[in-house]
Order: structure tokens, then C-alpha cells, then sequence
């Protein structure tokens, strides 16, 4: 195979998107659409990568920052696609080989519809080569003209005449050309048409004109080459993603109770035999092990979850750890760093942050734990407050194995509770309580005996 540049153009406003943030940053299933078409493009692993950028060009830029190797180039005015092309000249007028031209509003394009296109383009020899597909509604797209089995050239919807605008077969706008005269080519292109832009397609009949040769490769599924120019079509596309994603998912032996209520993103991993219930979104780098159980109303973010793990209804769980065998909800809030061993368990209205909940320990209801670093088979009661801020610092508190903290301890940190230690009722913990010790700090409860009577007669 000759080497492959390729080109992602990204400098549309987008104007249907109707929106402050450049169109491409516009995230499908928790990624921007452009990644989508960076990942899919790296696959091919291209000689260099090319993205034409014009509006909103610094925010985009930025927000690629973290791609190894991308060129970038300002397009600014933008007159069509076809000017889009030329301006990268500079960068790629020594290239050799074949220039693939993608868009970045496309994020569903495979990496297997790229070899197929590569290797049609390459088998014929072609100078141009179109990914066309053949849609129910070709509204919008430009239309691929045969003469007889050949392209002859592509009509936009606005230059085209009733007659072609019955033509079912559109143009994706996804090309492999010949980098050889390329350029020369494309600058012969006019903006003779109803907007008065540098058109593309109209390459293609420059090309034939020539007696060049220009193929066409045609998507079995049109849903590849859907782009996309609305908030309605970043929907579609959206759900068409999680379609595949929980798919994908089955097949490797996840429950997944009802598809279309599962917000699962690209990159999640689930082990088999997990199940999800309705109603779940998981999110970012997640991993979920073998034989787990979500139930409705979470939201998991960037956490790791260990094997046979059950988190019940409506948590949010971000940036979290949790071991096997472990029990989580309902209603339970896992913060930054929040690190719930083995067979731990975490119950209703309990927060923790930055804190380690050893093996076998419970906090079962109503309890913020932050800053904590909590033992082996600890109960921690309900309604217990590690204090852990004072209004200028955080500072740690320490639980060690074995220690019961009863039910409404607030406990002033920084402070220690020793192994084994016990904390009565009502405890406000101010100093460390040694191993095997009992703290308490409540005064000693006094009845005021026929105190309600008296109280009513005055
Ligand atoms: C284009 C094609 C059409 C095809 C359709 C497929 C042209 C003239 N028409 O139409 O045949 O069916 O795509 O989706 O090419 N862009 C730039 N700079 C510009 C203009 C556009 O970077 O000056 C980028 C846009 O950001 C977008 C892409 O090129 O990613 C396509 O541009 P758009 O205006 O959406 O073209 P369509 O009208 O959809
Ligand atoms: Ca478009």
C-alpha cells in the first residue's frame, strides 16, 4: 500500500447546531464527535494527520491538544470545501501517495469502510475515489450522476434538477484522491453554483473530463456516512452508537436489561454475566468486573469496579474504587478517590471522598466520610461526620481495624480512633482514642419528671 495522509475538515460553523461550542466538540456517546474520526483514522495509521480548522479555531485547537502529532491549519474565510482542501497545500505539497479526506461531523465511519475505500483506490488506480451509499432519503446530500456505471460528477440538492434530486445515490463526502496533481486540480475548481463556494465534488467531473479515472465505493450501512448538522441528528447518532455499544456488550455476555435506556460510552469494559438494569449510565474509562449488578437511576464515571459487585439504585459513583464482592446504595454519593475494599458495604445517603473503606467494613445509612482512612471490619454508625475541614485546610482522620463508631459521632479531624476502639452515641471526637478504649463525651441524661404538665398549666 502507498502511504496515506489524511485530511479532516473542521471549519464549518455549524450553524443549524446553534450553539457557542464548536460543532465537532459536540460529544457522542461522552466523546467529541472529532475523536470519533480520529480514532477511526489512526487505525489506518496515516503518514500525518491534517485538521482544517476555522471557527472557533483556538477552542478546537485547544481542546486536540492532547492528539500526538496533529497539523493544523486556519481556514478563515471558508469557501467550501474544495478551498478547505487547498490550504493544507502547504503542508502536504511534497506528500507522496494517497490523501484521505474525512470530516469531522462524521463519527460513525469504520475503520473497515477506510481499507475498503483504500484498497478499491488503490486496485483501480483510480484518481479519485467516493464513498457513496444509497439512502430512502437523499435530502441535502450532493447526488452521485452515472453516465452509464461511471461517476460522472456530483450535483449539490440546491443545483440539482428534479430529476437528479430523485437520485438515491449520495455522495458521503469522504474521498481518496491521488495526491499527485491534487492540488493543480483542485484549483481549477469555480465557484460557479447556487452559494458561490469552492465545491469538492466538483472534482470529480473535472477529473472525468480529464478521462481520469473516478471510482465509488458504496456503504452497505448509509448510517456510517451520517453527518451531522443539528442537535436532532446528534441524537440519532447518539443512539445509534449506544445501539452498537450494548451489542457489542451482549455478545460478550452482559445482561443488559433494556437497551435503550443504557448510557453506556465507547470505552466502558464490562465483564460477563454483569447485569445492568433500565436506566444506567456509565461513563468515561469505567470497568466493570465479572458477575456485577446496577440497578436503576446510577451513574458510574471513570470508576473501577471489582468482580460481583452490586450497586443498588441511584448512585452516583465518580473517579471511585470498588472491590470485589462489595455492596453500594441506594442513594449512596462516591467522590474522587473514594476506595471501598472487598465485601465492603456503603448504604443509603452515605458520601464518601478521598476515603479508604476496608474489607469487610459498613457504613450503612446517612454518614460523610472525606479525608478518611477507615480499616478492616469497621461499622461506622449512621449519621457520622468526619469533620475534615476547618475552614482553611483538610485534615485526615483514621479509623483503624475493628473499631464501632456509634450512630451520630462527629469526629473533629485530624484524630485517630484505634484498633478495636469503641465510640458511644453522640460522640463529638476531638481527641485520638487509644486502642481497646471506650470514648464517650455526652453528659449524663437528666429526666425532669411531670415537666410537660407544668408546662401546659401556664
Ligand atoms: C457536503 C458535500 C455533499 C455531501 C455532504 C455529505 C460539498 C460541497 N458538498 O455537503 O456533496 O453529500 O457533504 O455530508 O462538499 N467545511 C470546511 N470548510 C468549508 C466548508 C466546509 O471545513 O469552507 C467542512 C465542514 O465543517 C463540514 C464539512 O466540511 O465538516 C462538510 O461541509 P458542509 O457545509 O456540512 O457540507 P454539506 O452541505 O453537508
Ligand atoms: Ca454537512
Amino acid at each position: 500500500m502507498s502511504p496515506v495522509h489524511i485530511v479532516i475538515l473542521a471549519a464549518g460553523k455549524g450553524t443549524r447546531m446553534k450553539s457557542a461550542l464548536p460543532k465537532v466538540l459536540h460529544r457522542v456517546a461522552g466523546q467529541p464527535l472529532i475523536d470519533h474520526v480520529l480514532a477511526t483514522a489512526a487505525v489506518i495509521r496515516p503518514q500525518s494527520t491534517t485538521v482544517v480548522i476555522g471557527h472557533e479555531a483556538a477552542t478546537l485547537r485547544a481542546a486536540l491538544g492532547s492528539h500526538d502529532g496533529l497539523n493544523f491549519v486556519v481556514q478563515e474565510p471558508q469557501l467550501g470545501t474544495a478551498h478547505a482542501l487547498l490550504i493544507t497545500e502547504p503542508i502536504l505539497r511534497d506528500a507522496k501517495g494517497t490523501l484521505l479526506l474525512l470530516y469531522g461531523d462524521v463519527p460513525l465511519l469504520t475503520a473497515e469502510t477506510l481499507k475498503t475505500l483504500l484498497e478499491r483506490h488503490e486496485s483501480t488506480r483510480a484518481t479519485a475515489t467516493v464513498v457513496t451509499a444509497v439512502v430512502d432519503d437523499p435530502y441535502g446530500y450532493g447526488r452521485i450522476v452515472r453516465s452509464g456505471e461511471q461517476i460522472a460528477r456530483i450535483v449539490e440538492e440546491r443545483d440539482a434538477s428534479s430529476g437528479e434530486r430523485a437520485i438515491r445515490e449520495i455522495n458521503s463526502g469522504i474521498y481518496a484522491f491521488a495526491l499527485d496533481g491534487l492540488f493543480d486540480a483542485v484549483r481549477s475548481i469555480a465557484a460557479q453554483n447556487s452559494q458561490n463556494e469552492y465545491y469538492l465534488p466538483d472534482l470529480v467531473a473535472v477529473y472525468r473530463q480529464r478521462g481520469l479515472g473516478v471510482e465509488t465505493v458504496t456503504v452497505s450501512n448509509p448510517d456510517e456516512i451520517k453527518g451531522i448538522n443539528s442537535r436532532r441528528e446528534l441524537a440519532e447518532v447518539s443512539r445509534i452508537v449506544r445501539q452498537q455499544k450494548t451489542a457489542e456488550l451482549m455478545e460478550q455476555g452482559v445482561t443488559i436489561e433494556d437497551p435503550a435506556t443504557a448510557y453506556i460510552d465507547r470505552d466502558v469494559t464490562i465483564g460477563r454475566d454483569s447485569v445492568i438494569h433500565p436506566g444506567v449510565s456509565i461513563e468515561g474509562r469505567t470497568t466493570i468486573g465479572v458477575g456485577c449488578e446496577i440497578h436503576s437511576g446510577v451513574r458510574i464515571a471513570d470508576s473501577a469496579l471489582g468482580d460481583r459487585v452490586t450497586v443498588l439504585d441511584h448512585c452516583l459513583i465518580t473517579e471511585a474504587r470498588i472491590g470485589d464482592d462489595a455492596r453500594v446504595g441506594p442513594f449512596a454519593h462516591l467522590r474522587k478517590d473514594a476506595d471501598i475494599r472487598q465485601h465492603a458495604h456503603v448504604g443509603n445517603f452515605v458520601e464518601l471522598k478521598k476515603t479508604v473503606l476496608g474489607a469487610g467494613s459498613k457504613s450503612m445509612h446517612l454518614a460523610y466520610l472525606g479525608d478518611a482512612t477507615i480499616g478492616e471490619k469497621v461499622n461506622i454508625g449512621a449519621g457520622t461526620i468526619t469533620c475534615n475541614y476547618d475552614g482553611a485546610n483538610k485534615h485526615p482522620t483514621v479509623i483503624e481495624d475493628g473499631a464501632f463508631i456509634g450512630s451520630d459521632t462527629q469526629l473533629i479531624a485530624p484524630v485517630t480512633v484505634g484498633k478495636g476502639a469503641y465510640v458511644g452515641t453522640g460522640t463529638t471526637i476531638r481527641e485520638n482514642v487509644p486502642s481497646g478504649a471506650l470514648a464517650v463525651s455526652a453528659g449524663k441524661q437528666r429526666n425532669i419528671e411531670g415537666w410537660v404538665e407544668r408546662k401546659k398549666r401556664v
